[in-house]
């Protein structure tokens, strides 16, 4: 926000002519919005012609940015007022002031005291439509002969991350997953067949059970397993128990168990660190993501030409 104060403050002296001294409060520290810069330049603009309309023999223009916070009980006080974090841009001159009745009417389209040809009215609101696109405020305060102050609010957001490894989300992007041999066990066969197509899509390689005791014979038969997803709830064996199974013999192996079920239900313990509970249904690249950061420091077992066993 204050980039775009700064880029305009040549553009509004040029407008505002000789006779007014312009000046510009600078935020402490940058200021981030959400917003269209064409449409916050058009509305800070219009706030400073009319600034200098009212300010025919000279006077001060101030332009200030600032922070507010809102509570709710600030906006049961005042109606206008929304809670939150705001970036607050303050327009102010030392002008003529306004009436409370031309207060009131200022932001009525077509509304303007400025004689036939000078004004549209039609100035204060488009700059209305653009705040209220923004979900922002803004706020007048003026008296006769004291100069008036237009308060703009557009909602506060982060520093957009400039990481290049980070998208706008802030997770890291999912990349093709290479030698990397997943065991799934999963009794639904539905779910199993979707589940492996996902993850061979994505570049793993998928030994498929449908039981836990399958589960557990597969990692022992098979060092090259990178991670073991497990559903909680099968038949035989649950995923609980195959996993505590391989626990003593892999006591390093990444695992993932998913239910249906709330964790708090299962087991009671917590879990090792290199072990993930997934609620189901989870969101499309939830697993994948899981993995990424699960494997994302472990080498890869060793790469893999066998094709999938099929499920018992
Ligand atoms: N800073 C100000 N000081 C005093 N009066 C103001 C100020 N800003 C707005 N007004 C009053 O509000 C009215 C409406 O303003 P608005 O910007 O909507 O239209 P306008 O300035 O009259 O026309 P246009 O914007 O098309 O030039 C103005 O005519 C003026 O009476
Ligand atoms: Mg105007």
């Amino acid at each position: 926000m204050g980039a775009l104060v700064s880029s305009l403050l040549k553009m509004v002296r040029r407008l505002i002519g000789e006779n007014i001294n312009v000046s510009y409060v600078e935020p402490e520290t940058p200021l981030w919005v959400m917003a269209d810069s064409n449409q916050i330049d058009q509305v800070i603009l219009n706030l400073c012609i009319n600034a200098r309309d009212a300010m025919p023999d000279g006077g001060k223009l101030i332009l200030e940015l600032s922070t507010a916070t809102f509570t709710d009980s600030d906006s049961r006080a005042r109606p206008w007022i929304r809670a939150g974090d705001f970036v607050v841009l303050a327009v102010s001159d030392t002008g003529t002031g306004m009436s409370p009745t031309t207060l009131q009417r200022i932001f009525e389209p077509f509304f303007t005291t400025k004689g036939q040809g000078h004004g549209t009215g039609l100035g204060l609101a488009v700059v209305q439509g653009v705040i209220q696109q923004h979900l922002g405020m803004i706020n007048v305060y003026s008296e006769p002969g004291h100069g008036t102050t237009f308060r703009v609010y557009l909602p506060a957001t982060e520093k957009p991350s400039d990481e290049p490894h980070h998208t706008a989300h802030g997770h890291a992007p999912l990349l093709p997953a290479h030698h990397r041999t997943l065991l799934l066990a999963e009794d639904d066969s539905n779910v199993r067949l979707t589940t492996a197509a996902q993850l061979r899509r994505f570049g793993y390689e998928i030994i498929e059970a449908a039981d836990g005791q399958t589960a557990v014979d597969i990692i022992r038969a098979n060092p090259r397993i990178d991670a073991a997803l497990l559903d909680i709830v099968m038949p035989g064996l649950s995923g609980w128990e195959a996993a505590r199974i391989i626990q003593h013999t892999h006591p390093m192996l990444p695992i993932v168990l998913c239910s249906g079920y709330s964790a708090q239900l299962m087991d009671s313990s917590p879990l090792p660190s290199h072990w993930r509970y997934l609620a189901k249904p989870y969101p499309g690249d939830a697993l994948l993501r899981m993995l990424q950061e699960m494997l994302a420091d472990i080498p890869p077992k060793a790469p893999t030409s066998a094709p999938s066993a099929p499920p018992s």
